[in-house]
């Protein structure tokens, strides 16, 4: 068995956690899931795991808590526990009510709705030559899809993108004391905006999940502000992300076109397998785990770094390619075990609606830029921009 510790990061690959290593992590992964998949990294003090069965294993073994490795993020200084900060039987509890929120009913009765944002947003933009997907297209798609969710109204949806942006702060675990104080304000400001709404709310996945008195109201809230902080700009991001890898290979766009919705659903996997908006999430080893690839030791702070696993050769052929019809597709872009996301379901659907269409609206759309920036960010994986040409036209 492999002991990580024992292997040096070579110093000519950027660390993953470096400027350089942000912008493109996945030498580094690789470098490390071939030789280390489970590998202390003394820069960080983290665990880094990178392997596919290793990640699937930190995910569901019970020997690794959600609660101890999420603790910590300044989120949990404005919101009681939620169900990713907890570990079972809390964990159950709470997740139980969310399903009326996030369950195959709640998520059906928005579906048509969220199919007529979306061909609402692409008509508002079909006279553009260039538009920024990311802020263009993911951003309102995402707006569009909580308010759906929470039966908030139109008029409600600036503020509510605000606040939405403002409380994301909270996801970048690396976000120093100056940002953090921003995104606990935030969080603040978004939880009083949720329960003013919780109390008028009209028939309503939202109404229906403040009506259960399975959770009491801060609870509740804290399930409502966790869909936020850990669903808006993921989803938002996950647009730009997976059009990232799309436009430019035009016949990806022509597969999209002919097949319509099922073949989006199973290329939009395949796009969140390669771009995983979410990394990776945090646990802590409750005792001496031992893993496919090595071994952890009790109290080890460990990561999961799915979007590492999601490229391992042992489990997917052709890993660092996109085959936009791949079935089975075993990644962890969504996670794994008892905090699977909650939200999986939802994400695919809106993304395959949003493909589907803008491959049949727009068969000519391509990257105006080749080469966009990746944000600085770790969570989420994100870029800053991301020029498209829907349809041809000038320049941008
Ligand atoms: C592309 C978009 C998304 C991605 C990649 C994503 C990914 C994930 C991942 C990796 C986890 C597990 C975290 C962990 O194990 O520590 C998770 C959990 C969760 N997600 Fe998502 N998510 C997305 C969108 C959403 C949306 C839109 C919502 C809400 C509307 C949402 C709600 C949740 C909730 C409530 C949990 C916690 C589940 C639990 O702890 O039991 N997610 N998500």
């Amino acid at each position: 068995m492999t002991v990580g510790t024992q292997i040096r990061f070579p110093a000519h690959l950027a660390h993953p956690f470096s400027p350089a290593g942000r912008a493109d992590p996945y030498p580094a992964y690789d470098w490390l899931r071939a030789r280390a998949p489970v590998h202390y990294d003394a820069a960080s003090r983290l665990w880094l795991v990178t392997g596919h069965a290793d990640c699937a294993a930190v995910l569901r073994d019970q020997g690794f808590s959600a609660s101890a490795g999420q603790q910590g993020r300044a989120r949990d200084e404005e919101l009681p526990p939620s169900m990713l900060t907890t570990d079972p039987p809390d964990h159950t509890r709470l997740r139980a009510p969310g399903l009326l929120l996030l369950g195959p009913a709640a998520i059906a009765s928005v579906a048509e709705a969220i199919a007529a944002d979306v061909d609402g947003l692409l008509d508002r933009l079909a006279e553009r030559s260039v538009v920024d997907a990311v802020a263009e297209i993911g951003g309102p798609l995402a707006t569009s899809v909580f308010l759906r969710l929470f039966g908030l109204a139109e008029s409600d949806r600036k503020v509510f993108a605000q606040l939405a942006q403002a409380a994301s702060i909270n996801l970048d675990p690396l976000a120093g004391p100056q940002v953090a104080a921003l995104g606990r304000s935030a969080m603040g400001e978004l939880t009083r905006f949720l329960d003013a709404h919780c109390a008028s709310a009209p028939p309503s996945p939202l109404a229906r999940l403040a009506a259960d008195d399975r959770l009491s109201r801060p609870e509740m809230l804290g399930v409502l502000g966790l869909a936020v902080v850990g669903g808006w700009q993921p989803l938002a991001e996950a647009i730009g992300n997976a059009l990232y890898w799309l436009l430019p290979r035009p016949e990806a766009l022509a597969a999209l076109r002919e097949g319509g919705r099922e073949p989006a659903r199973v290329a939009m996997d395949e796009l969140l397998r390669l771009e995983a908006p979410i990394p990776f999430t945090a646990r802590v080893a409750t005792r001496n785990v031992a893993l496919p690839g090595g071994q952890v030791p009790q109290g080890a702070r460990v990561l999961a770094i799915v979007a590492a696993a999601n490229r391992d050769p042992a489990v997917f052929e052709r890993a660092g390619e996109l085959v936009l019809d791949r079935t089975p597709n075993p990644h962890l872009a969504f996670g794994g075990g008892p905090h699977f996301c909650l939200a999986a379901q939802l994400v695919r659907q809106t993304g395959a609606v949003l493909l589907a269409r803008l491959a049949e609206r727009f068969p000519a759309a391509s990257l105006a830029d080749p080469e966009p920036a990746w944000a600085g960010t770790l969570i989420p994986r994100r870029l800053r921009a991301l020029p498209v040409r829907l349809g041809g036209g000038d320049a941008y």
